[in-house]
């Protein structure tokens, strides 16, 4: 048995999530046979952590029992590959380092901003330690339902689709989920929602912090990229930064950075009033080599909810904003 004729055998195997064989969606990351006859093998598996199991047995079967291979070892990744003309789905992660500084707020004026330039927009909420986007968009919880191929049906509210952590949590209950368990959630959010046909981006509102929640990020969404969140004051900059680095390392784009409470606009004296200082978001973007997208002032809308029309100050700049974001996304 040759390699070649390994080669040919595994990719006549079908890929169980695009139902085509490996060959045709470029399944084959990785194949040597070692010194010892041993295949080592890495495989491009759409919905990798439902098939997986399966696929496993189904190539171990194939290289041990029918061909014979002394051993064999695999590993699988996410699928990249696109059929033709299936839209690839975008993905934007919003990253800050710390909470409080606007994350979810800059994320749910980001898509109803993005809506208004006629996108197509959904929102992850997987900041498990505070869900917040159902709240700022006003989303009535209630169960979700499925699609024919079981994927969940996301909620909607004002064109913006969204699934969210606090959809699978007993109300008023704080969050006992972490690690692992945490882990498997997201990757339903990432592989199992059905999104609306042509959506043209998601918005990912992570947790603060830099940690599993944005490796989860790159195992299942390996091309997201990142927009970063600050306040003008160093204690939120400093760790931005932090936040915008460690995206970097592993691979993600940082596209820009927004700061939000950039200054309070004081309309008796007609000046802005720096409140928390100045500079963060210039800071954190030279550090991370990026541009700042924008500045969101201080302040509320006026009909007195999270979200401001596309005619409020506040709301011109997430205009602007979403049009950089339109642009760095080519979307
Ligand atoms: N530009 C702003 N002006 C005034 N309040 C804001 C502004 N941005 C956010 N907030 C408020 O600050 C709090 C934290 O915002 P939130 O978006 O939940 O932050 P994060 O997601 O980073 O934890 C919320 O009460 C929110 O309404
Ligand atoms: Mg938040």
């Amino acid at each position: 048995m040759t390699y070649d004729d390994l080669r040919k055998r595994l990719e006549e195997l079908i890929d169980p999530g695009f139902n085509l064989p490996f060959k045709a969606v470029n399944g084959i990351k990785k194949l040597v046979i070692g010194p010892t006859g041993v295949a080592e093998l890495e495989m491009y598996l759409k919905d990798k952590t439902k098939h997986e199991q399966a696929v496993k047995i189904m190539i171990i079967k194939l290289v041990k029992i029918e061909l014979g291979f002394p051993g064999i070892k695999i590993d699988f990744f996410e699928s990249e590959f696109v059929p033709e003309g299936e839209k690839p789905i975008k993905y934007l992660a919003i990253a800050s380092g710390k909470g409080g500084v606007g994350k979810s707020t800059v994320t749910a004026n980001l898509a109803a901003a993005l809506i208004r330039q006629g996108k197509k927009v959904g929102i992850i909420d997987a900041d498990v330690y505070g869900a917040s986007i159902p709240n700022i968009l006003k989303i009535g919880i209630k169960p979700l339902s499925a699609a024919e191929d079981e994927r969940m049906i996301p909620l909607e509210k004002d064109g913006i689709e969204v699934i969210s952590t606090e959809f699978f949590m007993p109300p008023e209950k704080p969050l006992m989920w972490r690690g692992p368990m945490l882990g498997k959630m997201l990757i339903h959010f990432f592989t199992g929602v059905k999104w609306q046909d042509d959506i043209d981006l998601i918005l990912i509102d992570l947790p603060p912090g830099t940690g599993d929640v944005a490796l989860d990020v790159k195992t299942y969404v390996p091309k997201s990229k990142i927009l970063v969140v600050t306040t003008p004051h160093v204690n939120a900059s400093h760790v931005a930064v932090k936040a915008g680095i460690g995206a970097q390392n592993i691979g993600h784009e940082v596209i820009g950075v927004v700061e939000n409470m950039s200054y309070y606009f004081n309309i008796c004296s007609s000046t802005r009033e720096f409140i928390f200082g100045q500079g963060g978001g210039d800071e954190v973007a030279r550090k991370l080599g990026v541009k700042l997208f924008g500045q969101i002032p201080i302040g509320q809308p006026q009909n007195g909810d999270f979200l401001y029309t596309g005619k409020e100050e506040a709301g011109k700049i997430y205009n602007d904003l979403a049009l950089k974001v339109m642009k760095e996304m080519d979307i």
